[in-house]
């Protein structure tokens, strides 16, 4: 299969992920990140019901397992939805249950949106909360690649303060002790705190962000560019298969990576090969 963008760190694809897969090699990318379609949404890709959405999946993990190498993870990101208020549709939660059985969830992890406008749902009257999480759905061996130096966080205010004013024992409701003062000495000596698995980044709309190149559904960088530095080494090949505007290719070169996307919609096609041709100008493509 020809790509329509071909370079010595960017390769993009013009298709169906599932069949561009089929034509790579086995054990040939070193990660697999990326944010499918959900289901029953209209999108301007068109709607996929619940049942048609697990068949693609299953036809897209079965080539994601065989195009990764043996030390590679993957991450789907995806959002719960709802049929209806008060009730949530299944299809995100059934895909954690069959991947884990079939495959390994290495651990579960989420994405917080802290920027989420509400929605009817959570109207007065219906009186739910308002819906800010997305499942990042880490899939891979237990001892897949990882590098969690990479991402540590800041410490906070709250935490330097500890390092200096509490130095005493706590002990947690659970009846585990910890020395507070030790911890942050570990902070201090790491340079940072070991990250919760609930990611809180907003989804914001910068000026080199999909949404502002006229993709309705993209992925914020800041959340391709943590799991870029936390799955993969400098020189690796990431692979998204749903590709959109780029998102994950914009952080995978920025970072030092290569990358391998596919992408269906002709219009997002241009978009990304633009998305490509601009990192590979300010990062040395
Ligand atoms: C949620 S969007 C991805 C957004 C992307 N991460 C970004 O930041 O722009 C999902 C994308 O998958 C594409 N898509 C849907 N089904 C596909 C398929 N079978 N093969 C390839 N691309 C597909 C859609 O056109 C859409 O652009």
């Amino acid at each position: 299969m020809k790509p329509v963008h071909d370079t010595h760190h960017a390769t993009l694809f013009s298709g169906n992920c599932v069949e561009v897969m089929a034509s790579l090699p086995s054990g040939s990318v070193d990660a697999i990140i990326t944010d499918p379609p959900y289901a029953e949404i209209n999108r301007e890709y068109g709607r996929l019901s619940e049942p048609d959405w697990h068949e693609l999946m299953r036809a897209v993990v079965g080539q994601v397992r065989r195009v990764l190498k043996p030390s590679g993870s993957a991450v789907f990101i995806l959002q719960p939805n709802s049929e209806h208020v008060g009730r949530m549709r299944p299809w995100l939660f059934e895909f954690m249950a069959w991947t884990s059985r079939e495959w390994n969830l290495v651990q579960d992890v989420w994405w917080w949106n802290v920027s989420t406008p509400p929605t009817g749902s959570c109207q007065r009257k219906n009186g739910l909360m308002r819906p800010s999480v997305k499942a990042c759905v880490w899939l891979g061996a237990p001892t897949c690649y990882r590098n969690q130096d990479a991402v540590l966080w800041t410490p906070s205010e709250a935490m330097a303060r500890v390092k200096h004013a509490n130095r005493a024992l706590r002990v947690s409701p659970s009846g585990l002790s910890v020395r507070a003062g030790r911890i942050a000495d570990t902070v201090a000596e790491r340079g940072g705190v070991t990250p919760y698995n609930l990611l809180p980044i907003p989804n914001s709309n910068s000026v080199s962000s999909g949404g502002a190149k006229g993709h309705g559904a993209a992925t914020p960088e800041v959340l391709c560019d943590w799991w870029v530095r936390y799955i993969t080494r400098q020189g690796d090949i990431i692979l998204d298969p749903f590709f959109g505007s780029g998102t994950v290719g914009a952080a995978a070169l920025k970072a030092g990576r290569s990358v391998v996307g596919i992408e269906q919609h002709a219009p997002y096609v241009e978009i990304a090969r633009q998305t490509l041709v601009s990192a590979e100008a300010n990062h040395g493509g």
